[in-house]
């Protein structure tokens, strides 16, 4: 075969002649294999459906071998066609493009698929076990080829991974329209999910994953230290401060190998298990974890140890977390605080591994008796709920991590709901803290990557949006002063906190005034050559106007609107008319299929007047969309954020509430 250099293969797409038929590689983690549901007839669909990338003289070759892998791993994966480079981010100049805005999204899929980013690389799944950025690897080569021939009057439309085409379109449109998992509302089970996905039709994006804004745990790292840092401050005395104490929590894939790193940072004991050894040993090589331990008896000892001497450690446990909550209880170790973030959205297959079994009969018991795997699930978090009430009682503060940990241990029995029988017991992390404290006043998980791929443009942008916010901060009002200083912390230090893993990106929680004006010192160094190339913007779903979810981005909405998906809709729909370089709107997404609508942008900033023009009116509509609904739910903080931003900007008049008085309402029914 003929070997042809990077800028080829990506022109070529599908490639012109077979390749060899290639097996999976042992170096890296699998996605566990998925439950077979398809008929037989069903399958023959399956097969005929990822037939149509090729063409039809290779069919005889390939249909026995897709078939094997829908036996086998019960989707369609299409190992075969895993392009023969290296998959990471590149600089933009490298990629063969006739616009450097479809350059910058060929970058964020790269990165997203970069196997030190990615938690399942050779499955497409960047994170939360099953967050694809792509269904098979016919749509991977498809897009990047596309992407690498589309002009600045074309729009790529891609249909939950699956590209289905250049259409014309203009340069004020967006160059890229993704929908993920987008189902007709009664179709969202998550039997669906298995179904339509093994069949090729639709796919799981994630928040980040199919929207190509991933940018590794450092974009949650932030999130989570502001977590961490305000429940310490719920729990402690003013004079007491984190050092010593304990966080106990679950998980070190995707996003939650990022709660060791924030622990550090907020300055505790992180006691963080994981039942996947080979994701506890990626996390330690990656510095973002301090030791890993496999015995509980020695994590006892050495939990101990650090209590005695007010260390700031974390420790990786590696073992059921169900089993710390259960022994540290007996050995009378207090906690702090406690949450979990094993990936309860998908607790079927492989997001929840239950207490009693090894990870390996988990994975096989799974798959061999899915409905037998359901019951240990259950079981087990009966038990972990168990645990937790019992720390709780002695005084251990419990949020739920937004990872639908309540809900799917409501949902099994276990003794988690409130008096009322409809609130759960304990808060949710966005009801108590990041709702009141950040996202109703407009602060969430903005972010940009460096194109250039140069640590010193990302150095840049570091001493550029410190700088910006320091100058907002004298100015700001009271209410969000803490939240200045936490963000002013957080990006003076980001550097030493070693958190690039991947492309050269950078997370930073700002409100709508920090993001436009950082974006536009960005876009003022990049046309006076500060910045060697363009950077890219985008911001996590999990903010405060993409996302309608009702047990955590929303779950601080009480004007029974949460089970709306209205905001995030409109976001999508505004922002790609405002001057987004690409828009993705899923289903499911953190907490599961069919319970979250959740939507996000990208944006690359060239130097131009049109991306000034751009980012002033997206960015502003980004966050305003979503503290207006807010505010009109009557959340106090977004009311107050909403009026401000009414006096200071022109053409904004959002309809404001008028709030009732209790005895009005007392005696009507
Ligand atoms: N970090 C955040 O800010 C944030 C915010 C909202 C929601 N979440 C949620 O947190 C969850 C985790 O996300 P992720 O990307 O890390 O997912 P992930 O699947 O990559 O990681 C979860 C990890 O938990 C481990 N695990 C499962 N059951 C376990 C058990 N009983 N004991 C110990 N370890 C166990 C798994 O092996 C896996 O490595 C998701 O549901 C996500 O939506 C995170």
């Amino acid at each position: 075969m003929l070997i042809m250099d990077f800028k080829a293969q990506i022109q070529m797409g599908i490639p012109t002649e077979l390749p060899p038929k290639k097996e999976r590689s042992s170096a890296v983690s699998h996605a566990p294999n998925r439950k077979q549901i398809l008929s037989k007839e069903e399958k023959q669909l399956a097969i005929r459906n990822a037939l149509r990338y090729f063409p039809a003289d290779w069919h005889s070759v390939l249909a026995p071998e897709f078939a094997e892998e829908l036996q086998t791993y019960g989707r369609i994966y299409m190992y075969r066609f895993q392009p023969s480079y290296d998959m990471h981010a590149r600089a933009i100049s490298d990629y063969p493009a006739q616009t450097s805005h479809a350059a910058a999204i060929m970058l964020m899929i790269q990165n997203n698929l970069d196997p030190a980013v990615a938690q399942h690389p050779q499955e497409l799944i960047t994170y939360g076990g099953n967050g694809a950025v792509f269904q098979n690897w016919a749509q991977y080569l498809l897009t990047m080829q596309y992407l690498s021939e589309m002009t600045n009057e074309q729009t790529l439309h891609i249909y939950s991974g699956h590209p289905m085409g250049l259409f014309p379109s203009s340069k004020e449109a967006p160059r890229v329209v993704v929908t993920n998992g987008m189902m007709i509302p009664n179709y969202s089970k998550q039997d669906d999910w298995e179904k339509y996905n093994a069949l090729g039709v639709t796919q799981y994006g994630q928040m980040t994953a199919g929207s190509y804004m991933y940018i590794g745990p450092q974009g949650i790292v932030h999130g989570t230290a502001i977590t961490v840092m305000n429940a310490f401050r719920k729990v402690l005395k003013s004079d007491e401060n984190p050092n010593g104490k304990i966080f106990l929590t679950a998980g070190l894939g995707g996003m939650s190998g990022a709660q060791p790193k924030a622990g550090n940072i907020a300055g505790c004991i992180t006691i963080c298990a994981e039942v996947n050894p080979l994701a506890a040993k990626k996390r330690h090589e990656q510095g973002w974890v301090d030791e890993l331990i496999d015995d509980i008896v020695i994590l006892i000892a050495r939990t101990k140890e650090a209590k005695s001497k007010n260390e700031v450690v974390s420790l990786a446990f590696i073992g059921n977390v169900v089993t710390v909550w259960e022994e540290f209880y007996k050995e009378n170790l207090f906690i702090h605080l406690g949450s979990d973030q094993t990936s309860l959205h998908n607790p079927w297959a492989g997001g929840y591994y239950p207490v009693g079994l090894t990870f390996e009969e988990s994975n096989e018991l799974m798959n061999q008796d899915p409905d037998a795997f359901k019951i240990k699930v259950q079981d087990s978090l009966r038990r972990h709920a168990d645990a937790i009430n019992q720390h709780t009682a002695r005084g251990t503060y419990f949020f739920d991590y937004g990872n639908a940990f309540l809900l799917e241990a409501s949902r099994s029995g276990a003794d988690v709901m409130a008096e009322n029988k409809i609130d759960f017991k304990y808060p949710s992390y966005v009801q108590d803290i990041l709702g009141p404290m950040c996202f109703d006043y407009g602060f969430g998980p903005f972010r940009w990557v460096c194109s250039s791929g140069k640590i010193e443009d990302l150095q840049k942008t570091d001493a550029i949006a410190l700088r910006v916010l320091k100058e907002i901060k004298k100015e700001a009002p009271p209410e969000i002063q803490q939240q200045l200083s936490d963000n002013i912390k957080w990006i003076a230090e980001a550097e030493q906190n070693r958190l690039v893993v991947g492309s050269k990106a950078r997370i930073l929680y700002a409100d709508a005034e920090g993001r436009a004006k950082i974006a536009l010192a960005f876009n003022e160094a990049i046309e006076n050559g500060e910045l060697s190339a363009p950077v890219i913007l985008g911001r996590d779903h999990h903010d405060v106007s993409g996302t309608d979810s009702p047990y955590r981005e929303t779950s601080n909405i009480y004007d029974g609107s949460k089970f709306t998906a209205d905001m995030a809709i409109h976001n999508v729909i505004g922002d790609s008319f405002r001057g987004a370089t690409w828009v993705s709107i899923h289903n499911g997404g953190g907490v599961g299929w069919g319970e979250v609508t959740n939507g996000g942008f990208g944006m690359v900033l060239d130097g131009s007047k049109d991306a000034e023009r751009k980012l002033k009116n997206m960015l502003f509509y980004d966050v305003n969309n979503g503290i207006s609904r807010r505010s009109w739910a009557r959340n106090p903080e977004a009311m107050l954020a909403i009026k401000r931003e009414m006096e200071r900007t022109e053409n904004l008049k959002v309809t404001f509430p008028t709030l009732v008085e209790d005895n009005i309402l007392e005696n009507l029914f």
